[in-house]
């Protein structure tokens, strides 16, 4: 399972691009506006910490505007990802956009219809919004297992699921069970990853009775 960082904080994305777990990162408009700078400006540095895929959404809502911007964003580096919503005018976009050789990451995907959508018009990502149907009573894993089972009937489909609005660990647990290829994940969640009581505990206890041998390892 790939790991993309779901923020625009480039100090967050140094912090974790250095622990060699980073895969890739997603932004959203929301994310961008969090860290006040320009956008641009942000995407290009973003690009440069890593290596791997960089998603930049667009602003527009109307087709032509989308695509304008999709290119001018996809011209900023080569490891862009353009992030259309899923709408008409997003899927045109996406479909024109894939044609061309760009990555698209489809997101706002809440319903596996939508998600068959997304990959008829070629798109590299979809992102389906997980924490936010389990905001409204609905279970958001279940969308994932729907889309996972789909596209599996589909070999030839190139279409790579994302799970986005991931807001705990069992989140990307689930995903893993279900066959997700990439969990975008928020800098505190992929922290939280690594935490067990028992690692704490164990760990305590090694270093004490290392500390006893009166040995050096160096
Ligand atoms: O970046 C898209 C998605 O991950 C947003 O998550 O927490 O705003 O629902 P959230």
């Amino acid at each position: 399972m790939k790991f993309f960082v779901d923020t625009a904080d480039t100090e967050e994305i140094r912090e974790l691009a250095d622990t060699g777990l980073l895969d890739g990162v997603t932004t959203n408009p929301s994310l961008v506006a969090k860290t006040g700078r320009d956008f641009i400006e942000v995407v290009k540095e973003i690009c440069s910490i890593v290596d791997g895929p960089v998603s930049a959404e667009v602003a527009a809502t109307d087709y032509e505007t989308m695509l304008e911007e999709g290119k001018k964003l996809a011209d900023l580096a080569d490891n862009i990802a353009v992030k259309v919503p899923l709408t008409m005018a997003g899927l045109k976009t996406c479909s024109q956009l894939s044609k061309a050789g760009t990555q698209v990451n489809v997101t706002l995907c809440f319903s596996p219809a939508q998600a068959i959508l997304a990959a008829k018009a070629g798109a590299t990502y979809v992102s389906p919004f997980v924490g936010r149907l389990d905001d409204i009573g609905q279970e958001g894993m279940s969308l994932i297992g729907d889309i996972v089972q789909i596209y599996s009937n589909y070999p030839a489909l190139q279409t790579e699921v994302l799970v986005a609005s991931i807001r705990n660990p069992m989140h990307i647990v689930q995903a893993g069970l279900m066959g997700a290829e990439v969990c975008t994940i928020p800098p505190q969640v992929l922290k939280q990853l690594v935490s067990h009581p028992l690692t704490d505990k164990g760990l305590a206890a090694f270093v004490a009775d290392w500390e006893k041998t009166g040995q050096s390892i160096l």
